[in-house]
C-alpha cells in the first residue's frame, strides 16, 4: 500500500540558514503524525515544502507514492487536490475581499471544478460548511464578520472540500482564544476519524497531541531527534530532548512551563545560521559528552521508532535526563 506522505532526506536551506536539514518521515494512509518542536525548529518549513509553497533544496517529497519534489507548477496541477494546508492565523490566510462561500469553493475551481454547475458547487459548499459546524448563511458573509474560531472552521472547510488524502495543519489552534482551541481541535479529530485523511499536525505543544496523533516526530534545529508511536513517545521517550519536552509538558500555565523547560534545557535554541557541530542538540543537552561535538548521531531503531542520540542503542539502552543515568 502506498503511503500518504514520504519525506526522504528533505532539506530546505535559505542561503546559509539550514531551516530543514535532512528530515525523513513516513505517514501511512489515514495516519496522523504530530511534528513537534520549539519555535524556529523548522516545522512550518517542512509543511510548506510538502504543499510546495517552497521548493526544497534537497531530498525527496512523495505524496501518495508520487515524487512531486521537482515537478513544475504546471506538472503539479493534477496533484493539487491531494494535499491541503490549514495555517495558524485564519485572519491572514483568508482573502478579506472574498465571500466565505467563494473562499470555500476556490479549491474546487482551481482543481478544474469549473465543470461543476453553479448549483452543484453551492451544494458542495453547504455540505463542507455543515461538516465544520457552520450554518449555510455564513457563505454570504465576509471573513472579518466571523469570530476567530468560525474563521478557522472556514479554513478547515476550504482545505477539505477537495477531499485531500493528506492535510497539513500548521498550529491550527494557537492563534485562537483558549476558550475555542479545544472545540476546533476536537472538530479536526472528529473529521479525521470520519473521513480518514492522513494528517501532519504541526505544533509546539506536545501535550496537545496526546489524543490526536498516532505517531510523533520531534524536531530540533532542522533535524528529527526522535520518532515513534504516541504510546512509546509518552511512556518511554528515548531522546534527551523528548524527555526534556515531556518533563515540562503537563503544566497548563505557559509561563511556568517555559520556566520548567529552562531548568532542563537552559538557554534558547541556537541559530539555524550556525548550528552546533556534531549533534545539534548538544549545547543544551544535560548529558552531552565529547563524541557529541564530533559526530552527527545517526538515527537508531528503538522500539517502534528511531532516535538520533549517541546514548541510545539498538539493544534498548537509553539515557534519562532526570537522573543523568545512561542505560
Ligand atoms: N523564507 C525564509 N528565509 C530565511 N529564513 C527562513 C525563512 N523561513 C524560515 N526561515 C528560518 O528557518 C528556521 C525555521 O523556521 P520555521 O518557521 O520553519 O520554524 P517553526 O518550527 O515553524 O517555528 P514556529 O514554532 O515559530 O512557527 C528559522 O530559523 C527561520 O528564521
Ligand atoms: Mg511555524
Amino acid at each position: 500500500m502506498t503511503n500518504a506522505l514520504e519525506l526522504d532526506g528533505l532539506r530546505m536551506h535559505f542561503g546559509p540558514v539550514r531551516a530543514v536539514d535532512g528530515v525523513s518521515l513516513t505517514i501511512p494512509r489515514g495516519g496522523v503524525t504530530a511534528l513537534v518542536g520549539e519555535s524556529g525548529s523548522g516545522k512550518s518549513t517542512v509543511g510548506r515544502c510538502v504543499v510546495r509553497l517552497l521548493k526544497p533544496t534537497g531530498g525527496v517529497v512523495r505524496i501518495g507514492g508520487v515524487d512531486v519534489t521537482r515537478l513544475s507548477r504546471r506538472e503539479l496541477r493534477p496533484h493539487r487536490a491531494e494535499v491541503s494546508i490549514v495555517f495558524q492565523d485564519p485572519a491572514g490566510s483568508l482573502d478579506p475581499r472574498m465571500l466565505v462561500g467563494d473562499v470555500v469553493a476556490e479549491p474546487l475551481r482551481l482543481a478544474g471544478g469549473s465543470r461543476l454547475s453553479r448549483r452543484a458547487r453551492q451544494q458542495r459548499v453547504s455540505e463542507a460548511l455543515a461538516e465544520v459546524g457552520l450554518r449555510d448563511e455564513v457563505a454570504r458573509r465576509y471573513p472579518h464578520e466571523l469570530s476567530g474560531g468560525q474563521r478557522q472552521r472556514v479554513s478547515i472547510a476550504r482545505a477539505l472540500i477537495s477531499s485531500p488524502a493528506l492535510l497539513i495543519a500548521d498550529e491550527p489552534t494557537s492563534a485562537l482564544d483558549v476558550s475555542v482551541q479545544a472545540s476546533v481541535l476536537n472538530l479536526l479529530a472528529d473529521l479525521q476519524r470520519d473521513i480518514g485523511f492522513a494528517c501532519l499536525f504541526i505544533t509546539h505543544n506536545l501535550a496537545a497531541v496526546e489524543y490526536l496523533a498516532d505517531q510523533i516526530a520531534v524536531m530540533y534545529l532542522g533535524k528529527l531527534m526522535e520518532t515513534g508511536s504516541r504510546e512509546q513517545i509518552f511512556a518511554r521517550p528515548a531522546h534527551p530532548y523528548t524527555q526534556a519536552l515531556l518533563a515540562a509538558a503537563p503544566v497548563a500555565d505557559p509561563v511556568r512551563q517555559r520556566a520548567q523547560q529552562k531548568v532542563l534545557l537552559g538557554d534558547d535554541m541556537p541559530s539555524a545560521l550556525d548550528p552546533p557541530s556534531g549533534c545539534v542538540f548538544r549545547t543544551r543537552c544535560p548529558l552531552a559528552f565529547e563524541k557529541c561535538a564530533l559526530e552527527v548521531p545517526p538515527p537508531v531503531r528503538i522500539g517502534d521508532g528511531e532516535a538520533a542520540c549517541h546514548l541510545v542503542q539498538a539493544d534498548g539502552t537509553r539515557p534519562d535526563v532526570r537522573t543523568g543515568a545512561h542505560g
